[in-house]
């Protein structure tokens, strides 16, 4: 059984005091939630303080890039892995469609990234998926394959193990326009699929796949009923802890 993961990617919103504040008022809406991880992922400057509201509760950080690079070094604006676990992130998010489109991050950049990741005992959450171009010309399989295979090229079956994977259509980020059950049900399969020819089917069957785009608490529900959808990464309802605690309580 694939235990679902909930993450709420915060993307450059609120301030210390904000981001402290959301995760101090999420703590108690979700102290009894076990159905599910839960983890948030602030910017940078609030990492710390986040880390430390949260320590002890069932929420755990991530980070929302990572260096390619490890340890310490000349790389102006860089932020590492080791650094990220020094700020109490167990998670990062890897390459997010808002990285590829606006920083020219490349399938090469996102598979290092997922490599730095996992070298400094950091879990990526490795975000693929078409912009709606691509969806409208009826390549959604053809990119969402190229990329899953770029980003875990020359990982093992055990690093697998340390991976999830986000399915986040570029056409359903921030655009309120979610994908259906069936259409998310049906990339998920077709990527697992593509992850199985390479580690194999048993192994494939263990990586959670979240959905991210548009998800909120009034449809969480039905996209979490389809079998391939193992969790969400939610961007705009989760910046707020009582609508974000309603998504990740979305069972009662
Ligand atoms: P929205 O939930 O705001 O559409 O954002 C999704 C997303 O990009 C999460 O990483």
């Amino acid at each position: 059984m694939r235990k679902p993961i909930i993450a709420g990617n915060w993307k450059m919103f609120k301030t210390i005091a904000e981001s402290s504040a959301t995760a101090a008022q999420l703590k108690p809406l979700v102290a009894h939630t076990n159905h599910c991880e839960i983890a948030v992922a602030p910017v940078f400057t609030s990492l710390r303080f986040v880390a430390d509201r949260l320590e002890g509760s069932n929420i755990q950080v991530a980070s929302q890039d990572i260096a390619a690079e490890r340890g310490q070094g000349a790389y102006t604006g860089e932020v590492s892995g080791e650094m990220l676990r020094d700020a109490g992130c167990s998670l990062a998010i890897v390459g997010h469609s808002e990285r590829r489109q606006y920083y020219g991050e490349t399938d090469e950049t996102v598979n290092r990234k997922a490599r730095a990741a996992l070298d400094a005992g950091l879990r990526p959450i490795i975000c693929v998926g078409e912009t709606l171009a691509e969806r409208d010309s009826g390549r959604e399989r053809e990119v969402a394959k190229r990329q899953i295979n770029a980003a875990l090229a020359e990982l093992t079956a055990v690093d697998l193990d340390r991976i999830i994977v986000a399915y986040e259509p570029v056409w359903a980020i921030g655009t309120g326009r979610t994908a259906t059950p069936q259409q998310a049900q049906s990339m998920h399969a077709f990527l697992r699929s593509v992850i199985a020819d390479t580690f194999g089917e048993a192994a494939a069957q263990d990586v959670r796949i979240l959905y991210g785009g548009s998800v909120k608490p009034e449809n969480i529900g039905e996209l979490m009923r389809e079998d391939d959808l193992d969790g969400a990464l939610v961007g705009g309802a989760s910046l707020d802890a009582a609508s974000f605690a309603r998504i990740v309580n979305y069972l009662g």
